[in-house]
């Protein structure tokens, strides 16, 4: 088994990590699924940001680890069961979920139903449920397996196409989805304009596609830096985008931001500007993790931090599963298809891949309109 792993005090140096692990022996009640691709962004760099805060460093232990050093950076993707010890999943299906940048991954499904199980490992058992979900796609109706390439027809290349936006966008999008119905629900906190931090990420450009949709959605501007920013402006997804260098030419009117920067100093700075204006902030990323932190100009009592599988669990409780489901999946059909017209999609030749884009996406000079998949 080879493993990608992060230094947890130091998240720009990475190492590979083989070991030798039998899968003759596979637990009772377990699988080993092997990582068939996965997609990595800021996100990936934003598990390990918060990895302590808010438990991602405990999904994956690193293996070959003494002294609590490294850690593993979680990613999205689809894996195939290669040895299964659990009567109730067959070897061949195909998963999607939530594993480690590596080769293999060995689960426990619990609480197995047609189209889904949870990873029932005890070191996870703690964590967010939206984390140890994994989609048995083999089952799901009309779906077809990458893995049924062989023919080289175009119908298998449309498959692989479709789990490569997946393992991308659904992580991402799911949240902007999130995004869009918390904002609505709080009536847009009473703002004229919504203010989105770090417009060029993915996760940003989902939520301008669901606020572009919406009729009562109050006009949208996106902040972005300026390397960004005429790029940004070609994919007319806002009605603005203003570059943080001119954050003077963001109009002072009632707002509500969406901040997936991270970045406190730009914070503080456009809470200054605004002032009462300021009607709401969700924090929501820190894609400009090297920035320090800092206090000044925040108001911080108008800001709460907004987490995805949180809201997802309260809309599961509010509305069902189901019905999350049907309003989700129409949201992301939709903007999946939108996102064909500009993205890009980089294959990466396995682990090694990883290793070349790592200080790049670390660095945040991954174009806009490239997705970096990852296949071993
Ligand atoms: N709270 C939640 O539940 C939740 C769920 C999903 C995602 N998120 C967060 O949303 C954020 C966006 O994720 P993503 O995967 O969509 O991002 P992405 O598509 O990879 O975004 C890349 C963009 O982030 C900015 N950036 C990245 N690294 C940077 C660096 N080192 N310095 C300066 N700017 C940098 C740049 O945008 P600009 O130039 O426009 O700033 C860059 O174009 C992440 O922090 C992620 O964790 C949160």
């Amino acid at each position: 088994m080879t493993e990608f792993q992060v230094r947890k005090d130091n998240l720009a140096q990475s190492r590979l990590v083989s070991t030798s692990v039998s899968s003759k022996t596979v637990p009772e009640g377990s699988v080993v699924a092997q990582t068939d691709c996965f997609a990595f962004t800021s996100n990936n760099i934003t598990y390990g940001v918060a990895g302590d805060m808010l438990g991602y460093w405990q999904f994956f232990p690193p293996a070959e680890d003494d002294g609590n050093t490294w850690g593993v950076l979680p990613v999205w993707g689809f894996a195939d069961v290669t040895h299964s010890n659990c009567s109730q999943i067959d070897i061949g299906e195909r998963l999607f979920g939530y594993f480690p940048p590596s080769s293999h991954l060995l689960l426990r499904p619990a609480s197995i139903k047609d189209t889904v199980f949870f990873d029932g490992s005890e070191h996870r058992a703690s964590l967010p449920a939206g984390y140890n979900r994994y989609r048995r796609v083999s089952n799901e109706p009309g779906y077809s397996s990458a893995g049924d390439n062989r023919a080289g027809d175009s119908r298998a290349i449309d498959s692989r196409a479709m789990d490569e936006l997946q393992a991308l966008l659904f992580p991402l999008y799911i949240t902007s989805f999130c995004l869009w119905d918390a904002l609505t629900e709080n009536h847009w906190h009473g703002a004229e304009q919504i203010i989105i931090m770090s417009a060029s990420s993915k996760t940003s450009i989902g939520l301008g596609y669901a606020l572009a949709q919406d009729a009562s959605a109050p006009a949208v501007l996106g902040l972005t830096s300026m390397t960004h920013c005429d790029k940004l402006g070609s994919l007319n997804l806002y009605g603005n985008c203003i570059a943080y260098d001119n954050l003077a030419d963001v109009p002072n009117v009632p707002s509500v931001i969406v901040d997936m920067s991270g970045n406190s100093d730009l914070l503080g700075r456009l809470h200054t500007l605004l002032g009462d204006n300021m009607k709401q902030t969700l924090n929501v990323g820190v894609t400009h993790w090297e920035q320090p932190r800092k206090r000044e100009g925040i108001i911080s009592d108008r800001c709460e931090m907004f987490f995805a599988p949180s809201h997802i669990q309260q809309r599961f409780r509010e509305w069902g599963p189901e019905v999350f489901e049907q309003r989700s999946t129409s949201f992301l059909n939709d903007a999946f298809s939108k996102s064909m017209s500009w993205l890009n999609i980089e294959r990466l030749d396995g682990l090694p891949g990883l290793v070349s884009v790592y200080a790049d996406v670390c660095a945040g000079t991954i174009p806009l309109d490239k997705g970096l998949i990852i296949k071993m």
